[in-house]
C-alpha cells in the first residue's frame, strides 16, 4: 500500500495532506525518514510513524450511527457532561469517533466511525456532503427570508454557502414553524445562526440526515450499525 494511503486509512489526515506530511520529513518507515512520494508499505510487517506516533489502519472498520437524545455533548470524554460516547458500544470499537459534532441540545442523525479517512473525507469542506436539518423556530419565515438562506447570509465567519430551505408547517397560531434546511457546510452552531441572521430564533433542531443515510427508523438513543452497502454509499458521496 503506498504510504500517504496507509496515513489517510490509519486517520492522519486527508490524502493529500499526507504528501505534504511525507515531504515535511515527518514521516519515518522502519526507523527512517521518508520522503519519496512512490513508497510502499506493508501495513503487516513494517512501522510506520508521523511525528514519532506508530499509525496502525483500523481494525475491519466500524461505521454506525446514533439517534441522539436532546442533552448529550458530541465528546468521547468530558468531566462534566454527559456525552454520546455513553450511547454507543465505545468499548467494543476503540478508536470509534463521532463524524462532526451536533450541539448538546440537537437531536437526531450523528455518524461515528473507526475509519479515520472516511470520517476526514465526510468533514471535509470540499467534499459537499449535504445535511438535512428540520428546524422549529419562532414565527413564520418570510418568503424573502428563505431566499436569503438559500442564497448565502452573514455570519461572523464568513457567508454561508448556496442551501435548500423549505417551510413544511406552521402552527396554528403562528407562534412556530418548522422548516428544513439542507446545508453541506459544518460551522459551528451554523443552522441556529443562519436562523438568528433572518430574525428567527430555533426552539429544536434535529438532523434528519447525511449524504444518503436519514435518521427514520431509529429511535432516539439508539444506535446501529452501518452495513457494507450504506458505507460504499457514504464513501461515493465524498467522491462526487
Ligand atoms: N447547526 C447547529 O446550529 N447546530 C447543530 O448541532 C448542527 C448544525
Amino acid at each position: 500500500m503506498r504510504l500517504q494511503k496507509f496515513l489517510a486509512r490509519a486517520g492522519v489526515a486527508s490524502r493529500r495532506k499526507c504528501e505534504e506530511l511525507i515531504m515535511q520529513g515527518r514521516v519515518r518507515v522502519n526507523g527512517d525518514t521518508v520522503r519519496e512520494m512512490g513508497t510502499v508499505v506493508d501495513p503487516a510487517c513494517d512501522v510506520v510513524e508521523y511525528d514519532g506516533v506508530v499509525q496502525r489502519l483500523p481494525e475491519a472498520g466500524v461505521t454506525l450511527m446514533l439517534n441522539k437524545p436532546s442533552g448529550y455533548v458530541t465528546a468521547m470524554e468530558d468531566a462534566r457532561s454527559r456525552t454520546v460516547a455513553e450511547l454507543v458500544p465505545a468499548k467494543e470499537h476503540p478508536g470509534l469517533f463521532p463524524v462532526g459534532r451536533l450541539d448538546r441540545d440537537t437531536t437526531g442523525l450523528l455518524l461515528f466511525t473507526t475509519d479515520g479517512e472516511l470520517g476526514n473525507a465526510l468533514l471535509h469542506p470540499s467534499r459537499h456532503v449535504e445535511k438535512r436539518y428540520v428546524a422549529t423556530i419562532d414565527g413564520v419565515l418570510g418568503a424573502r427570508e428563505a431566499r436569503a438562506l438559500e442564497r448565502g447570509v452573514q455570519l461572523e465567519d464568513g457567508i454561508t454557502s448556496p442551501a435548500r430551505c423549505e417551510v413544511l408547517s406552521v402552527a396554528p397560531d403562528r407562534r412556530t414553524s418548522e422548516v428544513a434546511l439542507t446545508i453541506h457546510e459544518g460551522k459551528k452552531r451554523q443552522v441556529r445562526r443562519m436562523f438568528a441572521a433572518v430574525g428567527h430564533e430555533v426552539r429544536r433542531l434535529r438532523r434528519e440526515s447525511l449524504g444518503p443515510l436519514c435518521v427514520s427508523g431509529l429511535s432516539e438513543g439508539r444506535w446501529r450499525l452501518l452495513d457494507d452497502a450504506e458505507v460504499a454509499l457514504l464513501r461515493a458521496c465524498t467522491q462526487r
